[in-house]
This record gives structure tokens, sequence and C-alpha cells, in this order.
């Protein structure tokens, strides 16, 4: 399973690649605002970051607004994927875009059916809102179980984005259904490596080493 930060804070982003685990960056007008910097600037500063695709969204609702916008954000950079919302201006915008030979990552997805509609209109990712859909008392995995299984029984090329994640929890559900991307914030990636035996062990074993006075090399 492939690793996306969703962030548009650079210090994060550049911190998670340097470990070699991340693929990708998502960015949604929300976290822009959060960066409190301008989306051309920081998306091209993340572009120059990371080389696997970064979400930029759309904020036109038509089509044609979409594609002007589609237009200056994929002048960015070579990377950069353009995001769309799960409307029927969005799938279009994502079929011209797509056919165009970019990037598209279809978000606000929802239900089942959306995810169907974004595969034949050919998106690259689509990006199943996971936390959203949990907090509204509904299994958000179920979904991303209902889309696997759709995406298999026709063959589609669209990747599965989990997002809206908020748990580890979330993670390993996902990785078991087979998504094939999660879309996670910086702090619940920090937390996949932890485990307190490993803390445990570790300081165990250091306390051993220590008591047998070597050194390695
Ligand atoms: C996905 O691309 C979105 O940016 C994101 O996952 C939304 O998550 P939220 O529900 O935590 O805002």
């Amino acid at each position: 399973m492939k690793f996306f930060v969703d962030t548009a804070d650079v210090n994060e982003i550049r911190e998670l690649s340097d470990t070699g685990l991340l693929d990708g960056v998502t960015t949604n007008p929300s976290l822009i605002m959060k960066s409190g910097r301008d989306i051309m600037e920081v998306t091209k500063e993340i572009c120059g970051i990371v080389d696997g695709p970064v979400s930029a969204e759309v904020t036109a609702t038509d089509f044609e607004g979409m594609m002007k916008e589609a237009d200056v954000l994929s002048k960015i950079a070579d990377n950069i994927c353009i995001k769309v919302p799960l409307t029927m201006d969005g799938l279009k915008a994502c079929k011209a875009i797509t056919s165009s030979g970019r990037l598209v990552n279809v978000t606000l997805c929802f239900s089942a059916n959306q995810a169907l509609l974004a595969a034949k209109a050919g998106a690259t990712f689509i990006s199943p809102f996971i936390g959203r859909l949990d907090d509204m008392g509904i299994d958000g995995m179920d979904l991303i179980a209902e889309i696997r299984t759709i995406y298999d029984n026709y063959d589609f090329g669209t990747e599965i984005l989990a997002a809206s994640i908020r748990t580890v929890n979330h993670v390993k559900q996902a990785a078991l259904i087979g998504s094939d991307v999660a879309t996670v914030p910086p702090s619940v990636l920090k937390a996949l490596v932890k485990h307190p035996l490993t803390d445990k062990g570790l300081e165990a074993f250091l306390a051993d080493w220590a008591k047998t006075g070597q050194k390695i090399g």
C-alpha cells in the first residue's frame, strides 16, 4: 500500500519524505487555509520535495471553471494530480483531464456508486472519506471494501485512496481490505511505528548491551 500524507505543512512533508516512506501528498482548500500560504507557492514547494503525485484541488464548481483551474494548477509541476469533487461537473472534468494524460483524484466520495462513476470517468484515484462516514455512525471501512469488490469485478485501473483517516486502525483496516493508497495525517503516519513492546524491548537490549562493555566497530 502506498502512503500519501494529508497536509500542506512543508516541514511535516520534508520530515516524512526523508524517511523514504512517502509516496505522495494530498492537499485540500481547508489544509491550504491551515498552512496560511498561497496555494501556488506552497504547492510548488511540496512538488519539489516529493516525487510522487501531489493532489491540488480545484475550487470552481462548474466544468469550464474547473478546467481553467486545472490548467493553472497543472503548470506548477509534472507531479501535480488535479483534485475534483464528486459532482457531475467534476466527473466531466475528470474525464477531460485524464484524457489529456494528467492525473486526477476524485474527492469527497461517500458511496460505492459514486466510486463506480469516478472509475468510469477514468479517475486515477478515488478518495472515499472514511472518518467523515464514521462521524455519522456509518462504518467508513465498509465503503472501502465495497469499492474494492466493484473495481476488482470490472478490472478498473482507478486506485482506491483511503482518505479522511483518523487512526492507526483505519490504516490497518484499509491495508487488510486492499486499498491501494492511504492518505494519512502526519501524526497518524508517525504513530504507525509505535508499539510499547518495541520501546520496552529496546530498552532491555540496550541495558544488557551496556553491561557487556562492548562496542560495534
Ligand atoms: C483527502 O484527500 C482529504 O484531504 C482528507 O483526507 C480529508 O480528511 P478530513 O475528513 O480529516 O478533513
